[in-house]
């Protein structure tokens, strides 16, 4: 049974300067509500009960967030106003739900969940990018899905255009199913040349809880990062099972500005 995902939240959101400045890229609303609790939503549906979110010092808004009863407490006893219990209500029911671990330095994603093993408990958990959001279709549970029926791990992949590969982490396949396919390989942002297909890693994932023992002794890869694909790739080539699921929702990338931008209109269209 799957229960625990995490959500890595440390990174500094440079592409979304100047507004991560001064708030945290992942509670910038999106059609009313922070991006981060699509996620949230998208997880609960599928069945995840518990979230450990990676934070830094400078991301300290999202904990206040989730957990800023004292205020809500105090405004309340001041006016008892019904929309303001509805906006507590619907943040208080997350609070059981999360545990904060911290990353104070952008060491990468696989750093991120080093910090986190200590809450890992059972074989698999999912991991989340909140960059990566994906509507229409529920795509963690997909993954669950696929995750029961092959044991192994799972990372949801997206056909992406040639020319955009280098900004992804880009898989090699074998044995081709209609919705999903078994990983040989996976090569982080490479060229156009070097690019083993166009099936992209979107920041969804179903990981072995030993890919910590991998993480642990990787030494930092491009910019000084450990990067969570570098370990994939050591699990693969051990014989650990992974499968992309091709995923049949929306991607929408809410990273950068116009992509952020886009997300609100796409997100407003889909919940009319
Ligand atoms: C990360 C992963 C990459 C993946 C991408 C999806 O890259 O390293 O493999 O394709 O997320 O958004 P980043 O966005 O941190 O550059």
């Amino acid at each position: 049974m799957l229960r625990q995902a995490i959500i890595p939240l440390a990174g500094l959101g440079t592409r979304l300067l100047p507004l991560s400045s001064v708030m945290p890229k992942e509670l910038l609303p999106i059609n009313g509500k922070p991006n981060l609790e699509y996620l949230l939503e998208e997880c609960i549906q599928a069945g995840i009960k518990e979230f450990i979110f990676i934070i830094s010092k400078n991301k300290e808004a999202i904990k206040k967030y989730f957990f800023n009863d004292d205020f809500y407490k105090k405004i309340l006893k001041k006016k008892k106003d019904k929309k303001i219990f509805e906006a507590y209500k619907s943040i208080k029911k997350y609070q059981k739900m999360i545990k904060f671990v911290y990353q104070n330095k952008p060491k990468g994603t696989g750093d991120a969940i080093l910090k986190c093993k200590k809450f890992i408990k059972s074989s698999h958990f999912a991991m989340l990018f909140p960059d990566d959001l994906i509507i229409k279709r529920n795509c963690t549970k997909e993954m669950i899905k696929l995750h029961n029926r092959t044991n192994g791990s799972i990372i949801s992949s997206k056909k992406v255009n040639k020319k955009d590969v280098s900004r992804y982490g880009i898989l090699s396949i074998k044995n081709k199913k209609k919705n999903y396919f078994q990983i040989k390989d996976v090569v982080e942002k490479p060229s156009i040349n070097k690019s083993p297909s166009n099936y992209a890693i979107i920041g969804r994932y179903i990981l072995p809880r030993k890919i910590l023992i991998k993480l642990k002794n990787l030494k930092p890869g491009q910019g000084g990062e450990v990067h969570i694909t570098d370990a994939i790739k050591q699990l693969i080539d051990d014989g650990e099972k992974f499968y992309a699921n091709i995923f049949k929702g929306k991607y929408l990338d809410c990273g950068t500005l116009s992509g952020y931008i886009k997300s609100g209109i796409e997100i407003s269209k889909d919940q009319k």
